[in-house]
């Protein structure tokens, strides 16, 4: 047990680290939860600083997702030898909880007053690592939504939700064995319910009709 909260905190403190708060203040010397939404996260970064700069900050976002579900759980393992865990289904298990600490560090991060990101591209991190096909499916989805509605926040949501309801068509209509589906799955779905809480501001705002919406101005 303590080795499990041990690879927890380490994973929550990894997705606490502020990129795009960094990134905003190293590029421009600004506090990028000041400017456009508000938001510490790639959108808003892109927004403010421009593509590269959003897109830099998505990467190292989603970068955090995947060294906690590949770094950060493998220490579960390696320096814990007498952890008596079985190959596949506890691994995985391991990997999906420190995935969610991430996700839950990025969102609440220690370093910035805990007023972090809404957790999208950390999230795509860590089930692009577990559920590889399933994430791949969802960013698809994100992509269609975005081009239809220029609303980020809109794609985001509609990845978000479409991941568990992917996994729930392809393995029970389909009939694929994803590998740890009955253990993936419920955290999956606590994932998307926490993004749209995330997103809150977002809804009420694509409700209201003054969501923004997404330009790639040169800058
Ligand atoms: O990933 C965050 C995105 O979905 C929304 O960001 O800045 O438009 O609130 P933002």
């Amino acid at each position: 047990m303590f080795n499990l909260i041990f690879v927890i905190i380490l994973s929550y403190l990894v997705g606490s680290i502020p990129n795009s708060i960094i990134i905003s203040k190293l590029v421009k010397g600004i506090d990028i939860r000041e400017f456009g939404s508000g938001n510490a996260g790639g959108t808003n970064v892109f927004r403010v600083l421009g593509w590269k700069w959003g897109i830099l900050t998505i990467l190292l976002d989603a970068l955090k997702g995947a060294i906690a579900v590949i770094v950060v759980a493998r220490l579960y393992l390696d320096n814990f030898p007498f952890n008596n865990i079985t190959p596949f289904d506890d691994f995985t298990l391991v990997q999906i909880i420190c995935g969610v600490a991430a996700v839950i560090g990025h969102v609440f991060t220690v370093f910035a007053g805990f007023k972090g990101g809404k957790g999208i591209a950390t999230g795509l991190g860590v089930l692009i690592m577990i559920v590889t096909v399933d994430m791949a499916l969802a960013l698809a989805v994100f992509f269609i939504v975005v081009g239809l509605s220029r609303y980020i926040s809109l794609g985001s949501l509609a990845a978000a939700i479409a991941v568990p309801l992917i996994m729930i068509i392809r393995e029970n209509i389909f009939g694929v064995d994803i590998q740890g589906y009955h253990t993936i799955l419920p955290f999956v779905i606590v994932l998307a319910l926490f993004v749209i809480y995330t997103h809150r501001s977002n809804i009420l705002r694509i409700i209201n009709g003054n969501e923004r919406k997404i330009s790639f101005s040169k800058k």
